[in-house]
């Protein structure tokens, strides 16, 4: 089949998320200036550079967690092992701003090193961000979405001992929860190697 998204796709479900999937999770933690602790999961999320280190995640409407970043300009994102789903699928809840969904989910805020956010301590690793860009999308015709990007800066990483093996993080320990479509959630826990291929071999 083949659908242009702005004709409707005729599928009981809005199949776009399925397809580019699984997504990572980043579990954004930040901290209003009054000092409100906020945390919350973001699906459309991915590490965008490595050098400098960038990440982004992208907000369907204007959300307390970039609402807090446009106001202090840090953020952690916490990586979501598979004992933390049903946690981080709690934090997703609407609450009212200057709730923390720490406490409303029994996690521990954990301070960074960099930054004045916090870190969820029981995540297996967490990224301290600092943001560079914060942007609301628009469509080819130029019209603005109700949807804002944050780009931030990695300026300190934590990782769990215990999901390093030689000094490689093992997949099969961390067990990272990623995002389908629909209500659909995986664990990644098979890995395979492949060489790049050389040119003439
Ligand atoms: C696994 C998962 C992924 C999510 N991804 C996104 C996302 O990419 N963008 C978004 O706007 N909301 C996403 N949400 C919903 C937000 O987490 C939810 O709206 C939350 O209340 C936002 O919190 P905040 O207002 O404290 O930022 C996701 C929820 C879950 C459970």
């Amino acid at each position: 089949m083949f659908y242009e998204p702005q004709k409707g796709h005729g599928l009981p479900h809005n199949p776009l998320k399925a397809i580019v999937a699984p997504r990572p999770i980043g579990w954004i933690g930040t901290r209003s200036k009054e000092g409100a602790l906020n945390l919350a999961p973001y699906s459309f999320f991915n590490i965008v550079c490595d050098t400098p280190p960038l990440l982004m995640f992208s907000s369907s409407g204007y959300k307390d967690s970039v609402a807090f970043i446009e106001e202090t300009r840090e953020f952690t994102a916490n990586m979501v092992g598979e004992h933390l789903a049903k946690q981080m699928n709690a934090t997703s809840v609407n609450a009212p701003r200057g709730v923390s969904e720490f406490d409303y989910a029994g996690l521990t805020a954990a301070p960074c090193e960099q930054i004045k956010a916090s870190r969820v301590a029981e995540a297996y690793a967490t990224l301290e961000c600092v943001a560079v860009d914060i942007r609301q999308l628009k469509g080819r015709d130029g019209a603005l979405a109700d949807a804002y990007m944050v780009i931030g800066e990695v300026v300190g990483v934590h990782i769990d001992e215990t999901i390093l093996v030689d000094g490689l993080i093992d997949i099969t320990k961390s067990r990272p929860v990623t995002r389908l479509g629909y209500m659909d959630f995986a664990t990644t826990d098979t890995v395979y190697q492949m060489l790049r291929p050389k040119w003439g071999e």
